[in-house]
């Protein structure tokens, strides 16, 4: 059993957890949170969460990979929530980079990773917090309007409530399970399983790089390392360190 720190309402899980890492608490440690006030996404956005309908958590992971492979935990932390989702939906979801999880073009699930100081003297206390945000729930009505279109929840998926405790103890495993697989196996396996998943491939699309280029063109799918790579229309082919990625279209 991994110790699990409950809360009914919280700033933002992620905050506790990295707290809590920072105090050595060990690998698999969970924060979980009915309600976050400030519940954060990627990018500085705000994370919307609505009392007990959807899944709030943070995840403190420990993984015996190598330094310069912990950004890769945010695709494995994707892959982690689809899994479950597919599981408990009984339909197949899909990844769009780095780690939303999406049913039919719509948002089911956003993932927030965190790591410590990415340098060779932080050696002693690394690890990564995997902030993990469900819609479960939630009915339509739960969204702000302007969200309305582009959201889904397991609720809207299936028509049945589920249990939040159960997702999180599922979800929580199978990222566990999975960096277990990085460290014994190394990424390309669960990278194959991830690129199956790709919403983006062939798509055309919009994203704003970490140095602020906004580039348009047609996603080419994710390299070996996990980057996403687009291809503008003078042919020339741009690597997506990190960004908002949007189609086009939205
Ligand atoms: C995104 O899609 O932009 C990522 C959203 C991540 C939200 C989760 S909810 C639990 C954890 N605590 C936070 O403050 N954020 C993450």
């Amino acid at each position: 059993m991994y110790p699990t720190h409950y809360y009914q309402s919280i700033d933002s899980t992620n905050i506790k957890a990295r707290e809590l890492a920072e105090n050595d608490a060990i690998s698999g440690t969970a924060v979980v949170a009915g309600y976050q006030t400030r519940g954060r996404g990627r990018l500085g956005k705000d994370w919307h969460s609505v009392a007990g309908k959807g899944l709030y958590c943070s995840v403190i992971v420990r993984p015996g990979i190598a330094l310069e492979d912990y950004p890769k935990i945010t695709l494995v932390a994707g892959l982690a929530a689809a899994r479950t989702l597919d599981r408990y939906a009984g339909k197949t979801s899909r990844l769009k980079w780095p780690n939303d999880v999406y049913f039919a073009g719509k948002k089911i699930a956003g993932i927030l990773t965190e790591s410590s100081a990415l340098t060779k003297e932080n050696q002693r206390n690394r690890y990564a917090v995997v902030g993990i945000g469900i819609n479960i729930n939630h009915s339509l009505a739960d969204f702000p309007q302007d969200l309305r279109e582009n959201v889904t929840s397991l609720l809207l998926e299936t028509g049945s409530v589920c249990s939040v405790e159960e997702i999180f103890l599922a979800v929580r495993r199978e990222l566990l399970d999975l960096l277990q697989v990085f460290e014994v196996d190394g990424f390309l396996p669960l990278l194959k399983e991830w690129r199956k998943k790709d919403f983006l491939l062939g798509k055309t699309m919009r994203c704003v790089n970490t140095a602020g280029k906004k580039i348009e063109g047609l996603a080419l799918g994710v390299d070996d390392e996990g980057t996403l790579h687009v291809r503008d229309s003078n042919g020339d082919s741009h690597e997506v360190l990190s960004g908002d990625v949007r189609l086009a279209s939205s």
